[in-house]
């Protein structure tokens, strides 16, 4: 029996699954709080140029392994370079993508301790003060930090296990438009509110002075961690989509709305954060911290916190989704694992590292490598390691590697490829990414 592998259903489809990817904790948590550290208007304009010149190239090269070849990861780099180790480039992303998606999950079982703590009433009522040691109290909770976790992980590998078309697509295409709108309904409030125009200033006037070196490393790391670059996550997507798709415009798509969920976050969150006199520049802590004191200030509190946290929740279930299709894809192809079993290793392998990060917080707070918590020290060698070598690598492969016809034939829109596409793509590849990607990891390894 011939063994038919699976697509995307439909082209919207695609792109619903491709934007939930790029759409995560990192659009709506990290990102508000970058800018609000970084001069807010100058980081944003540098994000914007990182995403068109490192962001949209980097993800046509993957978009390029993945579609040319309709295969996993490995399987992709044997068929475009036979002969060549290259393709143990796999076990690099197949490693980045289980350490992303165990961090990246203690954050999510957060999301949804604060959301059944907003849905019973709990998290209301503290004096802003108070949020700091609700946080501090709750993730200090061994038992709770990694029930949560767990919890998630499971939700994640049921949907993991539905497959392609009924699981990935199948979720993205009800939660991104749910997203969309969620976020829209906030941020039409928040610019009712009395004063906001003061945090539509904080966020879009530029400080270049508050910006500085830092801040452009930050936005370049941004534009990486935010369209999900370097282990392999839209190889596996775009090995899923039609051969007539139209990549270019598909990729720029996905980068503009995400890039659009990030700013709208921003006019979300520091519109309200100004309005009742809280403090922008709290960092990580913004959304855990400062925004539940704010929503109980607005009228309808009780719905804002419970909204705020279910649109979190979409958006960082779907980045997982995407993390744990480049194992689940690179099992059943290469091992030849039913998609069930596939799911059920990844799941077991990120559950365990996962749960090591949720108690990286209370009973392993000891444990600590550099100076880092394990939590810490995945979270730095997934954004570093694992997402900066991994677009260096697949864009110096794309640029300098690859045969110029697979680049051409893909970059093709009803036979056709344009010159100046092909160019752009080209260059930037070649020489942008590589370089700037460098200066990211002597600025990482010297600072
Ligand atoms: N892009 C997601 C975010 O912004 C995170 C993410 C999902 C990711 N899949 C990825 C990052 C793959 C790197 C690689 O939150």
């Amino acid at each position: 029996m011939k063994n038919i592998r699976a697509s995307f259903g439909t082209r919207m489809g695609a792109i619903a699954a491709s934007v939930g990817s790029a759409v995560g904790l990192g659009n709506i948590w990290r990102f508000p709080y970058q800018a609000g550290e970084n001069g807010g208007g100058a980081y944003i304009l540098v994000y914007l140029l990182c995403v068109v010149l490192l962001g949209i190239p980097v993800i046509m090269s993957e978009f390029i392994i993945g579609r040319s070849t309709h295969k996993n990861i490995q399987g992709a780099l044997r068929q475009l370079s036979p002969g060549s180790k290259i393709h143990y480039f796999a076990y690099f992303c197949v490693l980045g993508a289980i350490v992303i998606c165990s961090f990246y999950s203690v954050v999510c079982g957060w999301v949804i301790e604060y959301l059944y703590q907003a849905a019973t009433g709990a998290l209301a009522g503290h004096g802003s003060e108070d949020y700091g040691r609700f946080f501090a109290d709750f993730v200090g909770s061994p038992v709770r930090c990694v029930l949560w976790t767990i919890l998630f992980l499971c939700i994640n590998f049921a949907v993991m296990t539905l497959g392609v078309r009924r699981g990935v697509e199948g979720v993205s295409r009800v939660m991104m438009p749910l997203l969309f709108v969620i976020l829209i309904v906030f941020c039409a409030n928040s610019l009712m509110l009395p004063g906001s125009h003061k945090g539509l200033d904080f966020l879009f006037s530029p400080n270049f002075k508050a910006l500085g070196w830092e801040g452009v490393v930050d936005a370049m790391g941004q534009a990486f961690m935010s369209l999900s670059l370097g282990v392999a996550a839209l190889v596996t997507f775009s090995s899923y989509f039609s051969d007539d798709t139209p990549l270019m415009k598909d990729a720029v798509t996905i980068a503009s709305l995400d890039s659009l969920v990030a700013l709208l976050a921003g006019v979300l969150i520091f519109p309200a954060v100004f309005s009742f006199g809280f403090e922008p520049t709290a960092g990580p802590k913004l959304v855990f911290e400062v925004l539940p004191a704010v929503f109980y200030q607005m009228p309808g509190g009780y719905w804002w916190a419970i909204l705020f946290f279910l649109l979190l929740f979409f958006a960082s279930l779907t980045s997982t989704i995407s993390l744990s299709e480049i194992p689940i894809t690179f099992l059943t192809e290469e091992f030849k694992m039913s998609r069930g079993l596939a799911t059920l290793c990844c799941a077991v392998v990120v559950i365990a590292i996962a749960t090591l990060c949720a108690l990286s917080f209370n009973v392993l707070s000891d444990v600590t490598v550099a100076g880092m918590n394990i939590f810490s020290l995945l979270d730095f060698v997934g954004s570093n390691v694992f997402m900066l070598l991994g677009g260096l690598f697949t864009a110096i492969y794309v640029g300098w590697f690859l045969r110029k016809k697979v680049i051409k034939d893909q970059l093709a829109v009803k036979g056709r490829t344009s010159s100046l596409t092909y160019n752009y793509v080209l260059v930037c590849l070649r020489y942008v990414a590589p370089v700037a990607i460098l200066i990211i990891l002597y600025y990482y390894v010297t600072a």
